[in-house]
């Protein structure tokens, strides 16, 4: 250990002791959903404790990590076209280089990936990250190493992300892990396990860490947020058996969000994902009521036909779903409300995916997430049904479904055009250096002309016109939110 020796503000003379300097370095890359990528800066911040800097060049990485997505099978061939790339750079540059495999795809296949794919040395699932120092000695004996427990109980609460390609700006914070919800179609609760939640005021200290360190905007992540509970415990499926103190003392998703409004006021609050069976009336209150909660819910449905749904085991109706959209436009009537959709789900027919167009018909989603269904392996479609609409079927629906929701982003931005409306500047923007980008509450990308404005404030914009995505305009001044 190296001694350093500081003042503190007293003028005392402090002997602290530095960690010696990290010399090893970490390449490590994301695929998928949002989590996989807050997962991401947890590993980069357990590999800082034990000597790894990232690098941004994997020909000189000694470790190289993919944070894998098994979500559809085109996510899977994008991962394994990467191994290939790292394979010919170890073999022709860098043949010391080590390949680890994490996130859900580690998960699903666990040591299959070891035998199917000889660059990798190491394989961690999403809740084993904690165990990368030791695995990572496994691997430097010259022997390949495998942890994909799932836990009932970890969320890495107390661990400070490594901010990874941070702009600076804006941050992820994992609230939930995990899904109880069983859709027959998604991978998620074999490779995530089972719901639990963090504990609230970890949350709010990675909150209060994000703020001293000048970010502006967090995005509570869970892959099913509005159901958060912490009574003491974090797994959802216990929660009737805590003690009546417990249940008294439980803190739920609109309890959280309106701590974290009210304990950071200058800082805008988003959230993702929500499930509509579990977004009550009271969650849309809480969002109406606090200015730096962000006007937007992205809400998938994945059909607007009822008997896809049921076959999905989506726990709501089409009915179900429309009522909670009034109730959205009633107490937020400004909110954009955004959706995920596959179109040729087993046995779906055209009257079924009739209904997912007048479902979209109805909403008028600001923008979406569409696919044609992907079959996974060991979830219950995959084992229980054909998947039985063709190709060409599914693919012709998934156009008529991205054509209704160009039709309808352009519905949406339009209805800004004339509007003035918040904006955190971002980054510069993609098509020009003279201009900022950012997002307005409704998370609709707002570009306009950089003038004496800065990354990380918030400016109110006049829009002047708009593409399908994006809004143009002039900033014509800073906003209350600074
Ligand atoms: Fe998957 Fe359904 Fe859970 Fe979403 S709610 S992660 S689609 S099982
Ligand atoms: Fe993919 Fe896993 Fe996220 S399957 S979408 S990375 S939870």
């Amino acid at each position: 250990m190296e001694k350093i020796i500081e003042e503190n503000k007293q003028g005392e003379s402090l002997v602290l002791e530095q960690k010696p300097q990290n010399t090893k370095k970490l390449f490590i890359e994301s695929y998928g959903c949002a989590m996989n990528f807050s997962d991401s800066e947890i590993v980069a911040s357990i590999l800082a404790e034990n000597g790894f800097n990232t690098t941004q060049i994997l020909e000189e990485a000694d470790l190289v990590l993919v944070n894998t997505c098994s979500i559809r099978d085109k996510a899977e061939q994008t991962v394994r076209k990467r191994l290939e790339k790292y394979n010919a750079v170890k073999r022709e540059v860098n043949p010391k280089m080590k390949v680890g495999v994490l996130g859900c795809m580690a998960e699903r296949l666990k040591d299959k990936f070891l035998e199917e794919e000889k660059i990798v040395d190491l394989v961690v699932g999403p809740d084993a990250y904690k165990d990368l120092p030791n695995l990572l000695r496994v691997v430097e004996s010259g022997r390949d190493a495998i942890n994909v427990i799932l836990s009932k109980e970890e969320t890495y609460g107390d661990i400070s992300p490594v901010r990874l390609m941070s702009n600076g700006v804006s941050a992820l914070v994992s609230i939930t892990r995990g899904c109880d919800n069983m859709c027959t179609f998604c991978v998620v609760p074999f490779t995530r396990g089972r719901e639990r939640s963090r504990e609230p005021q970890s949350i709010m200290k990675e909150i209060q860490d994000l703020w001293d360190n000048g970010f502006k905007e967090i995005t509570l992540l869970g892959q099913n947020v509005d159901s958060y509970l912490w009574y003491g415990s974090g797994l959802k499926k216990d929660f009737e058996k805590a003690s009546n103190m417990q249940k008294a003392t439980a803190v739920d998703f609109d309890q959280l969000l309106e701590m974290v409004a009210v304990g950071f006021p200058k800082m805008r609050v988003r959230f993702s994902t929500s499930n509509p069976q579990d977004m009550h009336l009271s969650v849309l209150e809480v969002i109406a009521k606090h200015d730096n909660i962000c006007n937007h819910i992205h809400l998938p449905v994945q059909s607007g036909s009822n008997r896809i749904l049921k076959e999905m085991n989506r726990l709501h109706t089409r009915e179900e779903y429309m009522t909670l959209i009034d109730n959205i436009k009633r107490v937020i009537p400004d909110c954009s409300i955004t959706q995920d959709m596959i179109a040729g789900f087993p046995t779906e027919t055209e009257e079924d995916h009739q209904d997912t167009l007048s479902l979209m018909e109805y909403v008028k989603y600001s923008f979406g997430y569409m696919y044609a269904y992907s079959e996974r392996p060991g979830t219950l479609a995959g084992r229980k049904m054909d998947d039985d609409v063709t190709e060409p079927t599914k693919l012709r629906r998934l156009q008529e479904i991205v054509d209704l929701q160009r039709q309808h982003s352009a519905i949406r931005t339009s209805e800004f055009v004339g509007k003035t409306v918040e904006v955190l500047i971002e980054k510069e923007s993609k098509k020009s250096d003279q201009d900022w980008s950012g997002r307005n509450s409704q998370s609709i990308t707002v570009v306009f002309p950089k003038e004496h404005y800065n990354i990380g404030e918030f400016v109110n914009v006049e829009i002047m016109s708009c593409t399908s995505g994006t809004l143009i305009g002039k900033a014509i001044g800073h906003s209350d939110m600074n």
